[in-house]
């Protein structure tokens, strides 16, 4: 989407104080800035209310922005497990989601996602709802992981499958763009999944697990 059209429709959106206080100490530390948006976050929202999960698998945490918005979705004994590589990212994670009323109802894993997911397949762990936001090398690994903890019509969430139009540049093919390629496809493709792909924000997929 262009950026004209992405700060319009975030625009509408009224201001937020829970969501305000993520982006504010993502700037204040130095963080980067790569929250999803207003209006994406909405989206969360709306998918999370759609699909009502008893819990939600995150992978990619940053501030804990996306993991407020699917929060606000989910039903009142829905709990959120969120994947966070750095422990200063996930500590700053777990006091927002604390600030926004939701510390008894989400965990934050710190570590590397693979060596979690893996873990979580072992102890037999099983989830309604993920979304999958972050290295994106490691999307195909990440969607195979997320098909083996779903429970029956799951629903998988992914963002950046545009990579800001580095997968469809027959000129690059670097690992995150072949490793998107493959995801994409994936998604289209995979007969265990029902899948779509929308062409908002920088790529957003779509698969409810069989
Ligand atoms: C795009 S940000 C997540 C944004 C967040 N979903 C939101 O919208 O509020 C990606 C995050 O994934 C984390 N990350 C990157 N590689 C990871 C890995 N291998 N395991 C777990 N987390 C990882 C990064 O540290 C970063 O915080």
């Amino acid at each position: 989407m262009s950026e004209p059209v992405e700060n319009y429709l975030d625009s509408l959106f009224a201001k937020d104080s829970d969501l305000e206080r993520v982006l504010e100490g993502i700037r204040e530390r130095g963080m980067p800035e790569i929250s999803v948006a207003p209006a994406y976050g909405r989206l969360l929202t709306l998918l999370a209310t759609l699909a009502r999960p008893h819990d939600v698998l995150e992978i990619g945490a940053l501030g804990g922005y996306s993991a407020i918005c699917l929060l606000r979705g989910m039903p009142p004994e829905g709990r959120l497990t969120s994947l966070e590589i750095r422990e200063d990212y996930a500590e700053f994670a777990r006091g927002n989601l604390a600030a926004a009323g939701y510390k008894d109802r989400s965990e934050t894993v710190i570590g590397d996602a693979s060596g979690s997911l893996e873990r979580f397949v072992r102890e037999g762990r099983r989830f309604d709802f993920f979304f999958i936001d972050a290295d994106k090398e490691n999307y195909p690994h990440y969607l195979e992981q997320a098909i083996r903890l779903a429970r029956p019509g799951a629903l998988i969430a992914a963002d950046n499958t545009l990579l800001r139009g580095r997968t469809i540049d027959p000129g690059k093919e670097g690992p995150s763009v072949m490793a998107m390629r493959e995801f994409n496809r994936r998604i289209a493709q995979d007969p265990r999944l029902t899948g779509a792909h929308l062409p908002a924000y920088d790529g957003l997929a779509l698969a409810v697990v069989k």
